[in-house]
């Protein structure tokens, strides 16, 4: 696929960008985005059906299981060439930032440093019942583990469907957008909200939108440049381009 040479123009002389991502960004470094089928034993298991509070409920072995299943993906899985390429554009960009809402904690790990998380983060956990953020836990004792402080149930980090996103990561994410030039959405199905308002948020806003994606999105009618294809191909092509010394 055609990186359009205007795109590159522009993205040389942006000041102010801002790049949306979702579990497709992801998805070249093996770990399974939301809306793919699952494999193996989690085969069975709707993953909207297990991210909820009222799944953990009724059945939290079974949910921190899952959990434990995705952390050890990630884990096992590296950063790609596209992660990497987001983590270059940090570094050409005067203000940059990055709202993610993948949990897998692989941008972090590419070296981007700008990140704002809107679902949280799979590498932690919090108390089910007073929200009490802790890093390390025990693995084997319980299962789910218990919270040292209330011995309460240990739950992942995460923003579960019916809840509310982190209202600083939120405030954060619209004050980035609503102040940017060039506004990428990449590897996202668009469909989970408020995530899915950003780009036309930045439309509003006066900013060109992009989207990088194999697929079309409900958003793709918001884009002026819509680039078809997998962000770890693209991405290192569009820095390639736009900064061809840049190592
Ligand atoms: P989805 O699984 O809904 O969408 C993944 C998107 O990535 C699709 O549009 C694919 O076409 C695209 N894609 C696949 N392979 C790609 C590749 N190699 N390069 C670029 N794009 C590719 O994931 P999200 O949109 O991230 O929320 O899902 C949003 C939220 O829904 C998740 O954060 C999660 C889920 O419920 C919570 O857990 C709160």
């Amino acid at each position: 696929m055609e990186i359009p040479s205007a795109l590159v123009d522009k993205l040389r002389s942006a000041q102010r960008v801002v790049v949306l991502t979702g579990a497709g960004v992801s998805a070249e470094s093996g770990v399974p985005t939301f809306r793919q089928a699952q494999t193996g034993l989690w085969a069975r298991y709707d993953p909207q059906s297990l991210a909820t509070a009222a799944a953990f409920t009724a059945n939290p072995r079974l949910v921190w299981e899952w959990y434990a299943w995705r952390r050890s993906l990630v884990a096992q899985a590296a950063p790609n060439p596209g992660h990497y390429a987001l983590a270059k554009l940090e570094q050409r960009i005067p203000e940059f930032s990055l709202i993610t809402q993948n949990v897998d904690g692989l941008h972090q790990r590419a070296g981007s440093h700008k990140i704002i998380e809107l679902h949280g983060n799979i590498q932690r956990t919090k108390c089910f019942d007073e929200h009490t953020v802790i890093e390390t836990w025990q693995e084997h004792t319980d299962v789910p583990p218990r919270c040292p402080h209330c011995g309460g149930m240990l739950r992942p980090d995460v923003v579960w469907f019916g809840e509310s996103l982190p209202p600083e990561a939120l405030e954060a994410a619209w004050e980035a957008v609503e102040h940017c030039e060039l506004f990428f959405t990449i590897g996202t199905s668009g469909v989970v909200e408020p995530a899915a308002s950003l780009p036309n948020l930045a439309l509003q806003a006066g900013a060109v939108v992009v989207e990088i994606n194999p697929q079309p999105t409900p958003q793709t009618r918001l884009a002026s440049y819509i680039i078809r294809g997998p962000s770890g191909v693209l991405l290192p092509e569009l820095i390639a381009r736009t900064w061809p010394n840049f190592p």
